[in-house]
């Protein structure tokens, strides 16, 4: 199983002090040559941590995929095209909110979403929908044509009990077999860290988490070396 990291708050921190540092690009060198498999980037349309010129860097320099996750708009997606990731994974966005907080509705705006996937797949960027483990909004991704899903496990990490730990995690278990049942590849994210991120990454079939907060977060009292290859031996452990 894959480990992507999403570097988005080592920008939250710069952008908070409108410094040059800690640089984002240094922050993907650092993960990668620590385990990470791929890079994340939220490129949000009010730019509030990931800069466009942040991800031009990132695509010259790194040597591992680079994963743009943005909203499906048309700004965001002839961005795309000129940036030319190498996989787009498209959220729902809204500015209010503190992060992404669910997946896409893929089945009320089916003919939107299907028009962006082929637009980014006509550039060779390989695209993904972030969705919430649930059956119509799966059926809706596979008649995208998107190669690729990133199941939300939000509720999962948010769930305060658990029996609705328990009743999230079979919702996603249900989804990604679904989905690998329909063709699509499956990836996982939202809201991951230390203590969740086991029974996750002990679901068959999914090829790839993405993270971000908690690896960032304990970085700043071990090291993003140290935690990037943490996360790593715990997904490795719960795959073996
Ligand atoms: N996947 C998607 C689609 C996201 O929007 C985010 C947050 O930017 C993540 C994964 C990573 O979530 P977290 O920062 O909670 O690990």
């Amino acid at each position: 199983m894959l480990l992507g990291v999403n570097i988005d708050h080592v920008a939250t921190l710069r952008q908070a002090r409108g410094t040059s540092y800690p640089e984002p690009l240094t922050a993907s060198i650092l993960a990668a040559e620590s385990g990470a498999d791929s890079i994340t980037v939220h490129l949000r349309e009010d730019r509030r941590h990931i800069q466009d010129s942040d991800v031009t860097s990132l695509k010259e320099v790194l040597n591992i995929p680079l994963n743009l996750e943005m909203a499906v708009t048309a700004e965001m997606l002839q961005l795309a095209r000129k940036l030319r990731p190498t996989y787009c994974c498209l959220v729902p966005e809204r500015r209010e909110e503190l992060t992404t907080e669910g997946g896409l509705n893929v089945r009320d705006e089916l003919g939107r979403i299907r028009e962006g996937c082929e637009y980014l797949a006509n550039a060779g960027i390989k695209v993904s929908l972030f969705i919430d483990a649930d059956t119509e909004q799966i059926q809706a991704a596979a008649d995208t044509g998107a190669p690729c899903i990133e199941i939300h496990t939000g509720h999962y990490a948010d769930a305060t009990t658990p029996d609705t730990c328990q009743r999230e995690l079979e919702k996603i278990t249900k989804a990604v077999t679904l989905a690998h049942e329909l063709g699509l590849q499956v990836n996982a994210g939202h809201g991951l860290n230390y203590d969740n991120v086991t029974a996750i990454a002990s679901i068959p079939d999914v090829i790839e988490l993405n993270i971000g907060h908690s690896i960032i977060a304990r970085s700043v009292f071990v090291g993003l070396p140290t935690a990037v290859k943490e996360m790593k031996q715990l997904i490795d452990q719960a795959v073996a």
